[in-house]
């Protein structure tokens, strides 16, 4: 049963991690007119959706009694606030994580971010080490830095991008590496400290996400009001909202529900591998069905 859920979450991580590249891709691309969606908002609806879901699952894990479903986000999340408290740290930590891969985009071109985030791979080894104290052998340790590598190069920039990357001065490209290189130890140390939670307390994985969305919301509303907050008033919460911008946030929800399944069921190690699966997934939808991308030597 276990292994089929580990598999199971791993397949629906691949085809969510390929499906949300290629949607957002596609929205990026769609010219449309008016005003454009804002992110910030749309990380605080993606939470908010992630709740209610939790929440439906809770009730159906309750035999769908209204009652019972009360009962158990009572005893579990209002009477328990220390253990609702502990997921305030991955919670905070995800959120720096998202502000700082944005200073890493606004100082570095893409393609260099992308290989170095990679780096997160082995962070994720190393925290899963030392706080969960897994032990891996010399051969999964080549895996880790083969996969790493390989990944990397994937991403390696091309020549017309590294034309790109000449033009942001080296000041700003320190700026953008520090800012990546924390965020690959807080991605390694966040996912495994909400792997320690959920492995080590009985809490259903649901309850866990309700209340890491709890905190995410929170946090997220506040990076509404700093980032966005004037044009928030002035077009509202929802501007430049359409249905591919639904459909973006309903699969940015489900990741943050497949994910939490992925780390429960199987591993924060076994997720990069996941994800790095769905790159190749992606690669291929773009070159034989989409035909948008010729892959270099
Ligand atoms: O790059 P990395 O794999 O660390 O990104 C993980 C993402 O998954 C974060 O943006 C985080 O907000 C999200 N997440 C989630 N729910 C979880 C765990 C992670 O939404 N239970």
């Amino acid at each position: 049963m276990s292994a089929n859920l580990k598999y199971l979450s791993l397949g629906i991580l691949v085809f969510q991690t390929t499906s949300l590249v290629l949607t957002m891709r596609y929205s990026r691309t769609l010219k449309e007119e008016g005003p454009r969606y804002l992110s910030s908002t749309a990380v605080v609806v993606a939470e908010l959706l992630k709740i209610m879901a939790c929440i439906l699952l809770v009730y159906k894990d309750s035999k769908c009694s209204l009652r019972a479903l009360n009962r158990i986000l009572h005893d579990e999340i209002l009477n328990k606030p220390m253990e609702t408290l502990k997921l305030a740290i991955p919670s905070g930590i995800y959120t720096l994580q998202n502000n700082l891969l944005y200073v890493a985009l606004s100082n570095l071109d893409a393609a260099t971010y992308q290989v170095t985030y990679q780096l997160k791979i082995l962070t994720t080894a190393l925290f899963s080490v030392s706080m969960l104290s897994k032990k891996l052998s010399v051969y999964q340790w080549l895996s880790l830095v083969i996969l790493m590598t390989g990944v990397a190069f994937v991403q390696w920039p091309s020549d017309s991008q590294e034309l790109n990357s000449k033009e942001l001065s080296a000041g700003s490209q320190f700026v953008g590496l520090m800012a990546v290189l924390t965020a690959c130890f807080s991605s390694g140390f966040a996912g495994v400290y909400f792997e320690k939670i959920l492995k080590e307390t009985k809490q259903s994985v649901w309850i866990r996400n309700i209340q890491l969305g709890f905190f995410g919301s929170i946090f997220g509303l506040m990076g509404v009001y700093v980032y966005d907050g004037e044009l928030v008033s002035k077009n509202g919460f929802f501007q430049g909202y359409n249905r591919l911008t639904w459909i973006v946030v309903v699969l940015q929800a489900l990741g943050g529900l497949v994910i939490a399944a992925v780390i429960k069921y199987a591993d924060n190690i076994l997720k990069g591998f996941a994800t790095s699966l769905s790159i190749i997934l992606s690669t291929l939808i773009s070159y034989f069905w989409l035909q948008d991308f010729v892959p270099t030597r």
